[in-house]
């Protein structure tokens, strides 16, 4: 019994372990588009309620996530509504899991788990990894997100 007790609550701490390691990493993110992911209108585009769009869009979606924190991000991008013609610069120097965690996080929290499409999967660091030597520059990122037919 008291074995059984132990190992939930180590479970349990895992759990939120994993948890706060993808708000720390979202924590560099918030400085542009907020801890509450609504970003700044005009500035920064808002990550909630968007980025379940994005992922509704299947692997193309999933890659260009990926793509825009390994690469940054050039072009008028609408979100919400809103035309955002601005710049993001690329965060490649974070790991892997690090960059699978960010977005994971942005993709669940501010209720996006409730928009997410049925079966959507956590990405994962193998894809962010398979997707570093594509070495896009910001505009090809544009370029995808224009492919994505989101507007
Ligand atoms: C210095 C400000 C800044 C920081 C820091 C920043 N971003 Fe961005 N982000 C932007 C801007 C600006 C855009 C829109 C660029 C454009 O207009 O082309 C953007 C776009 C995005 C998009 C695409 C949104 C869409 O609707 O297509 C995602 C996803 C994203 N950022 C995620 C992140 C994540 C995750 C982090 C942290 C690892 C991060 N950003 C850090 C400024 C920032």
């Amino acid at each position: 019994m008291k074995k059984l007790a132990m190992l939930a609550v180590a479970l349990a701490l895992g759990a939120v372990g994993l948890a706060a390691s993808g708000e720390q990493v979202y924590a560099q993110c918030a400085g542009c588009h907020q801890a509450s992911g609504q970003g700044v209108p005009g500035a920064f585009p808002p990550l909630a309620k968007e980025l379940p769009l994005i992922a509704a869009k299947g692997d193309a979606g999933r890659r260009y996530l990926i793509q825009v924190v390994l690469f940054g991000l050039q072009g008028p991008i609408v979100a919400q509504g809103k035309t955002y013609d601005s710049a993001m610069p690329p965060y490649g120097h974070l790991s892997d899991a690090d960059v699978a965690a960010a977005l994971n996080h942005a993709l669940t929290a501010w209720g996006n788990d409730k928009l997410l499409p049925k079966g959507f999967k956590p990405l994962t660091a193998e894809e962010v990894k398979a997707l570093r030597s594509s070495k896009l520059t910001p505009q090809q990122v544009f370029e995808n997100w224009k492919k994505l037919g989101l507007k």
